[in-house]
């Protein structure tokens, strides 16, 4: 690509992160984001076009003459986004909707981990309530029940209350029909993102969120709280054991099928005793894994991202910083049930900043020169330091002059990885 138009679709930190790298390529001369946040107008143009509206996203490429279009979010790529761009040949990072079933359902990629033998939970699906007794029944507490389809986050329930486990498989059943009931796995979660297309693949450096609201793991599950990469947890043995037994066979069998997969695999692992186990698939850069493992690829983005777009990333070599990255998330008062929005945020200009931190906007819009929240998760704030100690001090020390009327953040981003 010779100096080429990206349009990204999303408007949450990712994509931020994203805008921001890309801003940084040689290769990249203009930038758009539908629907984008405050951030991500500072770097590129925002479009108003919504995540569901895939006519008006394939109109908005075509008419700005995008290269590349790069969709962030999973909801449109299980829509058929990509599908149609690539119809209207325009390249695009992200899978086709075969691809996005992987996240789309629990219970197709529960078949397709069974049919490729990759480690995971067992699991049984439920339809009817006669069978809430025997199916619970078959598994010791805690109890792991996942909705079936697109839930951001929040369709999964763990827990040892077996009056509050039957209660959550009746309502998945009432809303969706049917429902997983898991195994649960014990050990320490991780977060490695592949790109990928049928030429091979590449992996970023792994990562861990933070899923839980509240400091200690703590609180219902978020989208994300926080996250460092890389992540000690997985060691060279066991970034040997993901690639030969998850990696390479998802790698064969998603380049196969009606179409290949270009985009990133992100796979969801619990991690015991050096023992990696699938917990789940994403189709998309993980929210906030994007934050921390983003600025430590030192390659052109954009030559990277039109790469696995052409299915030529088997030809690119992936320079990447031997540095540590770490990310904390400012939530709004009331997320992750009922986030309270148009607030003002302060403090977030990089003249103010005389760190190495970088202000990840997410949940923001501008209201003349104000920013002001807008979502749930309203911001991360990263910082890059030789040490993953060193990264975790300069982003708390970065959000400590963000201000905004209820805003909170976890106090322990990486204790998993400073205690080890
Ligand atoms: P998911 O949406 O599948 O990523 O699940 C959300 C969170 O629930 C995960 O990040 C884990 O913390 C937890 N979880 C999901 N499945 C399991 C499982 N089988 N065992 C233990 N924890 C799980
Ligand atoms: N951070 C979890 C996700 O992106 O799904």
């Amino acid at each position: 690509m010779e100096k080429g138009t990206v349009l990204i679709v999303g408007s949450g930190g990712r994509e931020h992160a994203i805008s921001l790298q890309l801003a940084k390529s040689a290769s990249v001369a203009d930038i758009h984001v539908a629907p984008g946040n405050a951030g991500t107008s500072m770097v590129g143009s925002n479009h108003e076009v919504a995540l569901e509206d895939i006519d008006g996203l394939c109109e908005l490429a075509v008419r700005i003459g995008a290269d590349l279009v790069i969709i962030g979010p999973e909801a449109p790529l299980v829509a058929g986004l990509a599908d149609r761009l690539r119809q209207q040949g325009i390249n695009c990072f992200g899978p086709n909707a075969e691809g996005a079933l992987l996240e789309g359902s629990k219970q197709y990629a529960k078949s397709i981990m069974r049919r490729l033998a990759i480690p995971t939970a067992g699991s049984v699906m439920v339809t009817e309530n006669s069978q809430i007794d025997s199916a619970l029944g078959g598994f010791s507490k805690p109890w792991v029940i996942k909705r079936d389809g697109l839930a951001a986050g929040k369709g999964v329930t763990v827990t040892e209350n077996i009056a509050d486990a039957r209660d959550a498989v009746k309502r998945a059943i009432e809303t969706d029909g049917k429902v997983l009931i898991e195994e649960f796995l014990p050990g320490e979660e991780a977060s490695i993102l592949v790109l990928m297309d049928e030429s091979g693949f590449s992996i970023l450096p792994s990562s861990q969120d933070h899923k839980r609201l509240n400091d200690g793991d703590t609180g219902p599950n978020t989208g994300g709280m926080g996250a460092y990469a890389p992540a000690p947890v997985v060691t060279k043995m066991v970034m040997d054991r993901v690639i030969s037994r998850i990696v390479e066979p998802m790698h064969k069998f998603l380049s196969g099928g009606s179409g290949p997969y270009r985009g990133c695999l992100y796979i969801g692992l619990m991690i015991d005793d050096c023992d990696p186990k699938v917990v789940e698939f994403n189709v998309r850069l993980g929210d906030p894994e994007t934050q921390v493992t983003l600025p430590l690829v030192q390659s052109d983005l954009g030559l990277l991202f039109m790469a696995v777009s052409e299915g030529k990333l088997s030809d690119f070599k992936l320079d990447v910083s031997k540095k540590h990255a770490a990310t904390i998330v400012l939530a709004s008062e009331g997320y992750p049930d009922k986030p309270i929005k148009g607030r003002i945020v302060t403090g977030t200009s990089f003249e103010e900043d005389g760190t190495a931190a970088i202000i990840h906007h997410a949940g923001t819009r501008l209201d003349g020169d104000l920013v002001v929240s807008s979502g749930g998760r309203v911001l991360s704030v990263t910082g890059i330091s030789d040490t993953l100690e060193g990264a975790i001090n300069v982003a708390y020390s970065r959000i400590s002059k963000v201000s905004m009327e209820g805003g909170h953040y976890r106090q322990d981003i990486g204790h998993k990885a400073l205690e080890t």
